[in-house]
This record gives C-alpha cells, sequence and structure tokens, in this order.
C-alpha cells in the first residue's frame, strides 16, 4: 500500500492507479479514497488517478499536533504532488474534497490545470451549521464513527438506492465508521471554521466542471449553480436520482461527464 511522509512519521495514504494525464480526486466527509472506486475503475484505463486519504481519514495517520483546516489539508496534498514529481495537475473533490480544491486554488493556482467540484458549495457554515458540527463532534467522541455514519447515510445515497442496493448502501456505512474520532472531530473544525469561498469562484481561470446530484440535500443543485455561474465557462451537470455521493449512487453518469472533461482537457 502506497504510503507518503508528510512530516515527521505521519504518513499520508494515497491509491495511484493508471498511466496517462494525472487528476487527483479529494474525498469528503467523513470518508476515503474508497469513494472514488467507481472512477479508479472506469478511468485509470486512460488517465492516472491519484486518490488519497486525508490525514487522520481512511488509512492515512492522526497527526501528532492535531492540526487540521482546509489550507492544511491542502498543503498535504501539494506535499504529495511534489513526492510523486508532478508539478501540474486537474483536481476534483467532493463536498469538503471541494471545499480543499478552492483552498489549493487560493494557495497553488500555478499547480492546476482544471478544476472538477462535485456536491460541493462555496460558502462558509451558518451559525446554525457551525452549532451542527459541534453537536456531531460531541456525537462522535459519544458514540464513536458508527453513530456519524448513520447519521450522514441518509444525505449520501437517496431512499430507493439505500432499499434497492443495500450493498452499496454497506460499502457508504463502512467506508464512514471506519474513520477514526480524532478524524472526524479536527474535520468538524476544519469545516466550521473554512473561509466563504466565494470571491475564489472568479479567480478560477482554468477549465472547470460541476457535477451535482439533483437530490443533493447537504450541498442542494442551488449552490452548484451558483458555483457554475460564478466560474468563468464552467460547465454544470445535474445527475438525476443522486443525493450527496453522485459519484458513488450514479457512477456511469459522472464518470460519462468526467472523462468527456478531462478529454477536452487533453
Ligand atoms: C462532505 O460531504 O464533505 C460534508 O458533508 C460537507 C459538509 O458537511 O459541508
Amino acid at each position: 500500500m502506497p504510503t507518503f511522509d508528510i512530516v515527521d512519521g505521519m504518513a499520508l495514504f494515497y491509491n495511484d492507479e493508471g498511466q496517462g494525464e494525472p487528476v487527483l480526486l479529494v474525498h469528503g466527509f467523513p470518508l476515503s479514497s474508497e469513494l472514488y472506486k467507481p472512477q479508479r475503475a472506469a478511468l485509470a484505463h486512460r488517465y492516472r488517478v491519484i486518490t488519497p486519504d486525508l490525514r487522520a481519514m481512511g488509512r492515512s495517520d492522526v497527526p501528532t499536533d492535531g492540526v487540521y483546516s482546509m489550507d492544511v489539508y491542502a498543503d498535504d496534498l501539494v506535499a504529495l504532488l511534489d513526492h510523486l514529481g508532478i508539478s501540474m495537475i486537474t483536481v476534483g473533490g467532493l463536498s469538503m474534497g471541494g471545499y480543499i480544491v478552492f483552498a489549493l486554488m487560493r494557495r497553488h493556482p500555478e499547480r492546476i490545470k482544471g478544476v472538477i467540484l462535485m456536491d460541493t458549495k462555496a460558502g462558509a457554515d451558518t451559525e446554525e451549521g457551525r452549532a451542527g458540527r459541534r453537536k456531531m463532534a460531541e456525537q462522535a467522541r459519544a458514540e464513536g464513527a458508527a453513530a456519524v455514519a448513520e447519521v450522514m447515510l441518509p444525505k449520501m445515497l437517496t431512499e430507493r438506492t439505500r432499499t434497492e442496493q443495500p450493498e452499496l448502501a454497506a460499502f457508504m456505512r463502512d467506508m464512514m465508521a471506519a474513520t477514526p474520532v480524532e478524524g472526524l472531530v479536527g474535520a468538524l473544525d476544519a469545516l466550521a471554521n473554512r473561509p466563504d469561498s466565494t470571491d475564489t469562484l472568479a479567480q478560477i481561470q482554468v477549465p472547470t466542471l460541476v457535477i451535482v446530484g439533483s437530490e443533493d440535500t447537504l450541498t442542494p443543485p442551488s449552490e452548484a449553480e451558483k458555483i457554475a455561474a460564478g466560474i468563468r465557462g464552467a460547465q454544470l451537470v445535474v445527475v438525476e436520482n443522486a443525493a450527496h455521493a453522485a459519484n458513488v449512487e450514479r457512477p456511469d453518469q459522472v464518470n460519462e461527464a468526467l472523462e468527456a472533461f478531462l478529454d477536452r482537457l487533453g
């Protein structure tokens, strides 16, 4: 299993599959690189697909300094790109992964060739949203990751998919339940304190694809429309009958959109 030491023995896990133009896909909360299993399967025959686990999520180590923010996650990813000798890349993120892409665009725009924003939004948390993060962090500490997974699952997949494809529901639930509690609490703090990225939209000067599930209630299509309207030339794809984890729920539609976008980027 490929890992890479970010600092002082703290290792980041990543998958690096396929050959061709590289694309980095950043997972959301409370997920891991497993989120992109359907994309690795579909894209790795023509592209080099790099899917890391963020610090303290998936199989990556928990940092001893306990530091979590969108900027820190972004800098971890740039350190990984340096380690892999990749100077420019297309980067995609789902939800919190999208917030990290915004941080990358602010901090390292010269490294980014194209942008893919999936089921995400530009705005910061409201006060109510921050209170919800604190409540979830308390729940994570008291009851563990499995309890958080139960809360998040109905947001990730539509009811129909959860009923008709129990194996897919189990896949998502297991991925979330495996997140270290430190990683959950750290990510919730990073989510609550993330900046508003609305002003970042106009700074994105590279080709951009925006994807959203039509049934996403966490980051609904109205948010994706705002993102697409704010980025010059951005293309918006609404995936029908998909909730927040649209790439898992409707992989064929999402992969088709991704391949068409990556092909155009060349
Ligand atoms: C995610 O999927 O990364 C989170 O749900 C994002 C959020 O809650 O803002």
